[in-house]
């Protein structure tokens, strides 16, 4: 069957063993890299990361050139921190490409590390992604073997180090600076920002943490050129997203497109709804993004349409809701998860969750009381805006919209005789 879009990370995937270096090569793997090592300055890198308009696909789509520029110009020891710890509720393209295509993952942090100037680059993955961290054990000896990494690389004089970690299962590692805890050995907690990781990082160095697919882009940008990849997208959000598509579509899975499609073709492209059914609501960005409707549903999806929607674009994960949803059972689920992952250290995220859990399990059980629902929506609008990250502002958006779109369903769940 024909795509409708022309696949570029995906590109390869599942009519090759990309996992080979092999293969990875004769497909013109790694000659980005050695373009790179060999033709362009670090700043060239930098200039082409900038002119791409690309942003950020871990969550908050931050420009990365910009993000790089952070960096103090002293030429102090830094590094480059790749973030695949993807445990955000409905997302799941990190882990395609790190099991699927590991060397163009590893390409694009190489790029992305001499784009910076730093000679260690780190990998963090996820503790459940057992079957991708070997892989990426493997692909790192063999690129390694081929000289890729190591010292004095394509004869140039840079040396460039790359080390795997894996984490334990904390969905809060996933958070930039409680990643860098945990990289360190510590207990993987957010710290207090400022000083942002761009000043003071891993072991205390100014250090970039990017996403694996912001990463993997940097290799299609410099074979293509940052012309072509801003000239795809909207006038803000440039480029390409692959974009998790799950729940109740026919065909989830990950479908990788020019931003600003609208919401209605990313439902289309996942097969849409099941037999007889409609959809009414979608998550856009993931767990942490709250619920658009109907009515926003031939938007652009983009950073600034998912905003002015009330949501947010966040790491790219379409959780699609039909009229069959028990809308309180949902925003049982997705509350439980966040409290159950808080790591502790503020009060609103601490116990705001598990009193929004505890009254939401009452709701489902069917003891509701009807000052529950006013309770659900008080301490929710409680909660955001006074945590040290953004976990503690993720319990609160989902919930909050669909109480608000869907009051009756929660209405009906209050027990007969619970009038106060
Ligand atoms: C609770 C929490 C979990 C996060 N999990 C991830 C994650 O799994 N992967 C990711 O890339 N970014 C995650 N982020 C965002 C990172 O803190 C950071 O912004 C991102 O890695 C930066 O990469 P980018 O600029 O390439 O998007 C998370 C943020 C929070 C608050
Ligand atoms: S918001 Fe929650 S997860 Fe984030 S630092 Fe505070 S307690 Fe920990």
């Amino acid at each position: 069957m024909a795509m409708r879009y022309e696949p570029v990370l995906l590109k390869g995937i599942g009519e090759a063993d990309l996992r080979d270096i092999r293969v990875y090569r004769e497909r013109g793997g790694y000659k980005q890299l050695e373009r790179a090592f060999r033709e362009l300055s670090s700043a060239q890198v930098l200039d082409l990361a900038n002119a791409s308009g690309l942003r950020g696909r871990g969550g908050a789509g931050f420009p990365t050139g910009r993000k790089w520029q952070f960096l103090p110009a002293n030429g102090a020891p830094r590094y480059m921190v790749c973030n695949c710890d993807e445990a955000e509720p409905g997302t799941f393209k990190d882990h395609t490409l790190l099991e699927e295509t590991p060397h163009l993952v590893l390409e694009g942090i190489l790029i992305g590390a001499y784009g910076i100037g730093c000679h260690h680059a780190f990998i963090y993955i996820r503790g459940e992604f057992k079957r991708g961290y070997e892989i990426m054990r493997r692909a790192v000896d063999d690129a390694r073997a081929a000289g890729f990494i190591g010292k004095n690389l394509f004869g140039t004089g840079y040396d460039l180090e790359f080390t795997i970690h894996r984490g334990a299962g904390a969905y809060i590692c996933g958070e930039e600076t409680a990643l860098l805890n945990s990289l360190e050995g510590k207990r993987g907690e957010p710290r207090l920002k400022p000083p942002f990781p761009a000043v003071e990082g891993l072991y205390k160095a100014p250090t970039v943490v990017n996403n694996v697919e912001t990463l993997a882009y940097l290799v299609p940008i410099l074979e293509r050129g940052a012309e072509w990849f801003a000239g795809v997208g909207t006038e803000r959000s440039k480029g390409f997203k692959i974009v998790s598509v799950s729940g109740h579509v026919r065909k989830p899975g990950n479908y990788e497109v020019p931003l600003g499609v609208s919401v209605n073709e990313l439902i289309e492209l996942a097969g849409g709804p099941r037999e007889g059914r409609k959809v009414v609501a979608v998550q856009p960005g993931g767990g942490s993004s709250a619920a658009i409707f109907e009515e926003h549903f031939d938007l652009p999806y983009d950073y600034e349409s998912m905003t002015k929607a009330g949501s947010m674009l966040g790491s790219g994960a379409m959780v699609v809701f039909d009229d069959t949803t028990d809308f309180v059972k949902a925003a049982h689920s997705l509350v439980r998860f966040f409290a159950h992952e808080s790591c502790g250290q503020c009060t609103p995220c601490r116990e705001g969750g598990h009193w929004l859990e505890r009254t939401l399990a009452r709701l489902v059980a069917g003891y509701g009381l009807q000052s529950d629902i006013d309770v659900l929506e008080s301490v929710s609008h409680q909660m955001t805006g006074l945590n040290l990250c953004a976990l503690g502002d993720s319990i609160e958006p989902f919930l909050a919209s669909v109480v608000k779109r869907f009051r009756p369903q929660f209405e009906a769940r209050v027990r007969r005789n619970g009038a106060s």
